[in-house]
């Protein structure tokens, strides 16, 4: 029997990814976006590398009604909820904004899979650790108090699920991801942040593509090999096919409890500035940057130690850094440059 997947959020980088390799792996996946933060090129993209069009419904996870109507329209066995706002500083500038729509929409699928037994799949962050004292962080290392409305709805969201799974006797997940970069290999899909992008590697592609004059490096003063930040960059599709494993575990009745959390990282921390010069190495570009103050609220390190997925999701990220911003030159040249 084919099993149904919904993917809210599913135009979003993350989604889209996630909805390819779902599709590949035997899954019947129906994509749920209103749209807001993105346009159809990544829909398109999917579409074009799975030589089909999966369902896509454009709607928001808010509207309780929307949401049991999609439920009562499919049989769906698992729902992945990426559908959530993400800018770290616009959730300190707008917490109502953050707070009333990743939880609430949050909210209205946890009733709906109440109701109907759908497993659930939440899409969390290395973010619930803050400034972790002891590296890597384990599942086990203690989730300190969020520094934004982002990162607080990404600790609650992470209570309502377990306590869900342990009232109503739900399945549960949640993926703390790393630092996810990079674009698919056939450059069909990848990130595209609205306006300045926050995160660095598209800012990176920007400044190589012409689109931004120069990259700011937030930070030379840290506490770190190279005084600059460490974090975990996971490739995209090496993140994307660790749910496809957690699904499979879950609607198999592999899992050890009903509710259960995975670091999704690749354990090897990388340094902002061993970043640039990885991209510039593999893709042959010089890039304009410069060193800026430090960036208020980063922390100076967070890697992962990912041997629970390793272990019990049967899943590794194999992709080395360097093809990951190959990958992500690739996806920028064909948007901004029109490369093929
Ligand atoms: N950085 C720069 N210049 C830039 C952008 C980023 O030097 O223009 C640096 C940051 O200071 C940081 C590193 O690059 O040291 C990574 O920054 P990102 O913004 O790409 O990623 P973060 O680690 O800050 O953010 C990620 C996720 C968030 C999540 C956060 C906290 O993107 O969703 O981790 O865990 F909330």
């Amino acid at each position: 029997m084919i099993k149904t997947v919904l993917v809210s959020g599913g135009a979003g980088f993350i989604g889209s990814h996630v909805t390819v390799e779902l599709s590949q792996a035997g899954y019947e996946v129906v994509v749920a976006d209103n749209m807001s933060n993105c346009d159809d090129t990544n829909y398109k993209g999917v579409c074009a590398i799975l030589g089909k069009e999966p369902p896509f419904i454009n709607m928001d996870f808010c509207d309780s009604s929307a949401v049991a109507k999609l439920f009562a329209d499919y049989k769906i066995d698992a729902v992945i909820h990426f559908a959530a706002f993400k800018a770290v500083g616009e959730s300190v500038a707008e917490p109502l904004k953050y707070y009333r729509n990743n939880l609430l929409s949050f909210l209205n699928v946890l009733e709906a899979a109440r109701q109907s037994g759908a497993a659930v799949l939440f899409s969390s962050s290395a973010t619930v650790y803050g400034e972790p004292e002891e590296l890597p962080v384990t599942e086990a290392s203690p989730r300190l108090p969020a520094t934004s409305p982002y990162g607080n709805t990404k600790q609650i969201c992470e209570d309502f699920l377990r306590d869900c799974c342990s009232a109503y006797g739900l399945r549960g997940t949640a993926l703390r991801y790393f630092n996810p970069i990079g674009a698919h290999p056939s450059a069909l899909i990848g990130e595209l942040p609205r306006g300045v992008p926050n995160n660095l590697v598209p800012y990176i592609t920007q400044t190589a593509a012409g689109k931004r004059e120069r990259l700011s490096i937030f930070g030379n003063d840290y506490p770190t090999p190279d005084g600059t930040c460490l974090r975990d960059y996971i490739d995209i599709t090496d993140l994307a096919k660790a749910h496809v494993c957690a699904v499979r575990r879950m609607l198999d009745g592999k899992m050890e409890s009903g509710y259960e959390v995975f670091n999704i990282g690749t354990g090897r921390p990388v340094s902002v500035l061993e970043l640039v010069n990885a991209f510039e190495k593999v893709n042959g570009i010089r890039l304009n940057y410069c060193f800026a103050p430090r960036r208020a609220g980063d922390v100076t390190a967070v890697w992962a130690d990912p041997s629970l997925a390793n272990e019990k999701l049967g899943w590794k990220a194999v992709r080395s850094v360097e093809e990951t911003l190959a990958a992500a030159w690739a996806w920028e040249k064909r948007i901004s440059l029109h490369e093929e």
